[in-house]
């Protein structure tokens, strides 16, 4: 698959099937997100895998840990969202709910549920920075994160990056020994799609280039 075609057809994914993604997969995916660029080559990411018993350890913690303390999915911002940012947001959960809605599931506690467990995805890998990198850095990370979700498209793999799972990262942290040092950014869901799942069955829209790119010419 052409890395175009990749994006294009990536999208972020709900519904898993229960077939495990191979080692040999998961390296693949790890070694094309670890030819990001960076600054200077400091290559600032860490990928923690889980898969198997010790993923469903993590899930039952994770799900634990939201039924008390309830964590909602927001932008993380101090200040409001400016309308026309905050539409977009609106727009997508429009497109969304239907879907999640004919799953049987209402949409927040689907999402959030959903995120903790990772969608019942085989394979979650937690992505971390060490704390003495600057949050500039954490740009640097979010790259790799694209190289691993496209990389994992081109193999025929689904993904979903999940970020709530970082207001868990006390949790986190303590099942998977995850040193004081780092900073849990976020979480992957890798697996095979369930092709034939309600919550699979969109695409979200992305704004016109007019409203994100200006030109001086
Ligand atoms: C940094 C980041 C954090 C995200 N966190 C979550 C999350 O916690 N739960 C979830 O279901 N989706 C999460 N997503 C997926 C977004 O909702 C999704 O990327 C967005 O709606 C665009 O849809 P698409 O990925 O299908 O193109 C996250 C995406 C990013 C990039």
């Amino acid at each position: 698959m052409d890395i175009i075609s990749a994006m294009q057809q990536r999208k972020s994914t709900r519904a898993y099937l229960a077939k495990e993604v191979s080692r040999r997969d998961i390296e693949d995916v790890l070694f094309c997100a670890a030819l990001a660029p960076s600054a200077i080559n400091l290559q600032p990411w860490e990928f923690i895998v889980t898969h198997g018993e010790e993923k469903e350890r993590l899930v039952r913690r994770l799900l634990k840990a939201r039924l008390e303390r309830q964590v909602k999915c927001g932008p993380g911002t101090s200040k409001p969202l400016p309308e026309r940012i905050s539409r977009r947001a609106k727009e997508a959960m429009a497109v969304m709910e239907p879907h999640i809605s004919a799953s049987g599931h209402t949409f927040d506690r689907f999402i959030e549920e959903g995120s903790c467990s990772f969608y019942g995805a085989p394979v979650a890998i937690i992505v971390v920075i060490d704390k003495i990198f600057p949050v500039i850095r954490y740009l640097d990370v979010g790259l790799a994160v694209s190289y691993l979700l496209l990389a994992a498209q081109a193999k025929g793999l689904a993904t979903c990056p999940t970020g709530l799972i970082a207001a868990y990262n006390d949790d986190i942290s303590q099942m998977l020994n995850i040193s004081e040092d780092k900073e849990i950014l976020i979480g992957i869901s890798l697996g095979y799609a369930d092709e034939n799942s309600p919550v699979n069955a969109f695409r979200t829209k992305r704004v016109d280039l007019k409203e994100i790119v200006t030109w001086f010419e």
